[in-house]
């Protein structure tokens, strides 16, 4: 038999719940997997990424990989404007990738519109005046606020330093095909753009031009990638939750939260995953917590918040399980060297390697949460590659949908994300917000 790419160790969750209502849930999960094959279930219009993986359009995919050629050439820094959906997956594909300390790509990316901090695109203004950029605005819907807000600054700077013309050349829009105010300006002002499919929302939209184009433009390989996500794909086929780890990790999460663990925590111990954390938040958070229902999910990143969160999760309110993402092999790797003197009392290490040390530390620290009563399994893939992320990518949307139904709600989409976008448009007197104005500044 294949050996598993990503292997799944639930050991240490097995104490905590009991293999008859394994045996249970798998009905649910059967009947998850038929709503998701079927397109019969809450959401089934934004099931586009299911289909989309494996079957991508090659003309769009060579139109990425040219454009994100001229790009390299063209700029010094590409400012991706984005927020949510439209920036977490490339963020944390490039922070995945990338080294710690050496630019990897000829273009740097760098990431505006996911905040409103002044400061933030202050700074970036500086930083931007001594190079040559060019600028990918994203946005689905087109008319979200905080990517709206960057861009109409960082084209102004683009405008004043290239003359329009020229400016408009450098300027990527990535949108719907036919509606919103991003649509519209990319029309007039003839910028070159790509489409976010319809029935695909913004957490499902990395191997869509979202999420490809500034991940190319970093350099990496995103066929690769691509490859990654359809042997993903073609992996987790099966309705038995013993045969397929993507429904496992979705019953064991939810057989876990009926019970008392309402918080994941989603754990590595090498910090380029640490955006992949957000990624996968923005995926469960806004995914599953509606209607009264879903698991909190947070992120750590050990040891180093073994040093922080580690005593909750030891010792506090037993609320939480962890799910820790373990990469077999490290890119690189180094051993501890000998001292004679031996004054730091380290040499009972000589000779081991730290990722020795890191796994070691990993090891006793599922022992220990295990003790504290904490819950914890443990996803391991070999290596940190374009593939890997391809796969853990699917691997997570693909659990994350059955999850959902397995909660009850509809995965796909995010209604209570409308309610400050309301506030914040009363309070700033918006035109057709008058009354909610008036209520709002009342309760001030
Ligand atoms: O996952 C989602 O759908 C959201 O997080 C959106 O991506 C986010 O709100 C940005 O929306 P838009 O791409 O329309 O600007």
């Amino acid at each position: 038999m294949k050996e598993k790419y990503l292997k799944l160790d639930y050991e240490n969750i097995l104490a905590f719940i009991n293999k008859d209502s394994l045996d249970e849930i798998q009905t649910e999960v059967s009947r998850a997997k038929n709503k998701l094959d079927n397109k019969s279930g809450l959401g089934n219009a934004f099931l586009g990424w299911l289909d989309t993986v494996g079957n991508y359009n090659p003309d769009m995919i060579n139109d990425i990989i040219k454009t994100s050629k001229k790009i390299q050439k063209q700029a010094d820094v590409l400012v991706v404007i984005g927020i949510g959906g439209s920036y977490l997956g490339a963020k944390a594909a490039i922070e995945y990738m990338k080294s710690y300390f050496k630019l990897t790509s000829k273009t740097e990316v760098i990431f505006a519109g996911q905040n409103l901090s002044s400061t933030y695109l202050s700074e970036l203004i500086d930083y931007l005046k001594t190079k040559d950029f060019s600028i990918n605005v994203i946005s689905k819907s087109g008319t979200t606020t905080e990517p709206a807000i960057a861009f109409r600054a960082l084209k102004i700077l683009l405008e004043d330093k290239y003359g329009e013309t020229s400016a408009n050349k450098r300027i990527y829009a990535t949108t719907d095909k036919n509606k919103g105010a991003l649509r519209s300006l990319a029309d007039t002002k003839k910028y070159k753009t790509f489409i976010v499919p319809d029935d695909i929302g913004g957490r499902y939209s990395v191997f869509t031009p979202v999420g490809l184009l500034p991940i190319a433009v970093a350099g990496i390989d995103i066929l690769k990638m691509l490859e990654g996500a359809k042997e993903a794909k073609d992996t987790y086929l099966k309705e038995d939750i013993y045969q397929n780890d993507a429904f496992m990790y979705a019953a064991l999460r939810n057989l876990l939260y009926r019970d008392k663990f309402a918080v994941e925590l989603l754990v590595n111990s090498e910090p380029k995953l640490n955006y992949f954390s957000e990624w996968w938040k923005q995926l469960f958070g806004e995914s599953e917590g509606k209607d009264g229902e879903g698991l909190f999910v947070a992120s750590a990143s050990f040891t180093t918040d073994l040093h922080s969160l580690g005593q909750f999760i030891q010792d506090g309110k037993n609320i939480i399980f962890e799910t820790i993402i373990n990469i077999d092999k490290p890119e690189k790797d180094l051993l501890i060297g000998q001292n004679k003197a031996n004054l730091d009392q380290l040499n009972y290490l000589k000779e081991k390697s730290i990722d020795y040390v890191n796994k070691q530390a990993i090891k006793g620290t599922r022992l220990a949460h295990l003790d504290g009563k904490t819950p914890n399994m443990m996803i391991t893939i070999p290596k940190i590659s374009a593939y890997s992320f391809g796969y853990l990518v699917y691997f997570f949307e693909l659990a994350c949908a059955i999850s959902g139904y397995l909660l009850g709600v509809n995965p796909f989409n995010q209604p209570g994300v409308e309610n400050y976008k309301k506030n914040m448009f009363a309070l700033l007197e918006k035109p057709g917000f008058e009354k909610l104005t008036k209520e709002l500044k009342k309760k001030l």
